[in-house]
């Protein structure tokens, strides 16, 4: 089927870091004359995606992997056949891990080829125990990621990916080349529960007499985990919840709280263990 020079950006982010790098990405394909259209994964209409040329697939590095919330919208791609694909990520300098790769195969199951993708490091969204994001205050939690020169090169590495998408140039690309650089990145990957890493972190704790009833928590909760009891109480169910901490973040009044100094801790920990290898940006 005749492809048309349409890029679509399929995107999910929690604090913009990943909504970033679609941005980026949609201003450089539009700079090389492509029309192009960026939607959430969260609330894409597969059916509006047709013949596109080109296919851009990102999202953040949640726990050693693609974000749950994201997987849903992955799993509602529309066939791709023939089209050209980019991947990109972004994670918080802790575990990069495999989400490129995965991502990559996602696309390469509805058909695209995948020519190229990225991991950069950006400003980590957990909290210190301060109460400032990570990312804000730590070199080693991605502050001032990604750089100049790591925007360009991605710039160039999305631009490169469109002129061979143009030009039906699929050859010389294989995404094995996404693959963790760390092994052991690799193994936590296909063989550690995520849940384990959720049981280790910090639960959302809820003080009722801070609760001012704004809702603002339960509207924002990608995963239904807070619900309204009686009166202004909020249950949050532990199973189900992804320790994402939209909710804290937004709440504005104290009610939700994270001990983020437990959360500190342990990514300190992690990274001493597991090491990050930066951001790479892979595109031949
Ligand atoms: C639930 C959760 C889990 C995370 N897990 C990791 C991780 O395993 N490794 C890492 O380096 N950063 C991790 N981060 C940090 C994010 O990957 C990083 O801040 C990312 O750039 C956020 O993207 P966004 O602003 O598009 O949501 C995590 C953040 C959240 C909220
Ligand atoms: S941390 Fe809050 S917003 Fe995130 S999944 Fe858990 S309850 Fe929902
Ligand atoms: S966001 Fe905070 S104040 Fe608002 S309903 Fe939720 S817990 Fe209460």
């Amino acid at each position: 089927m005749a492809r048309n020079k349409t890029a679509w950006i399929l995107y999910y982010s929690n604090s913009g870091n990943t909504k970033n790098l679609a941005d980026l990405a949609e201003e450089t394909l539009k700079d090389c004359g492509w029309a192009v259209e960026s939607a959430s994964l969260m609330d894409f209409d597969p059916a509006e995606i047709k013949n596109p040329g080109l296919v851009l697939l990102g999202t953040p590095t949640h726990f050693w992997a693609v974000p749950a919330m994201a997987r849903k919208g992955i799993a509602r791609l529309p066939d791709l056949s023939g089209a050209a694909g980019f991947v990109f990520s972004t994670f918080g300098n802790v575990f990069p891990s495999e989400v490129p790769y995965v991502l990559a195969k996602a696309l390469e199951k509805q058909g695209a080829k995948v020519l190229g993708g990225a991991a950069l490091v950006a400003p980590h969204n957990f909290l210190d125990g301060q109460g400032h994001r990570l990312g804000e205050v730590y070199q080693e939690f991605g502050k001032d990621q990604p750089d100049e020169t790591h925007l360009t090169a991605f710039a160039g590495a999305v631009q490169s990916v469109a002129e061979k998408a143009e030009k039906k140039d699929y050859s010389g690309f294989d995404i094995q080349r996404l693959k963790s650089s760390k092994p052991v990145l690799t193994f936590m990957d296909r063989f550690l529960p995520v849940e384990w890493e959720l049981k280790a972190l910090a639960p959302v704790t809820f003080d009722a007499s801070k609760c001012q009833d704004c809702g603002l928590c339960v509207q924002n909760c990608n995963t239904q985990s807070i619900t309204n009891g009686s009166g202004n109480t909020k249950t949050i169910n532990p199973k189900t919840c992804k320790r994402c901490y939209t909710c804290a973040r937004q709440c504005p009044s104290g009610a939700l709280t994270v001990d983020w100094a437990r959360n500190e801790k342990l990514l300190r920990l992690a990274k001493k263990v597991v090491g990050s290898p930066g951001s790479r940006i892979i595109d031949r």
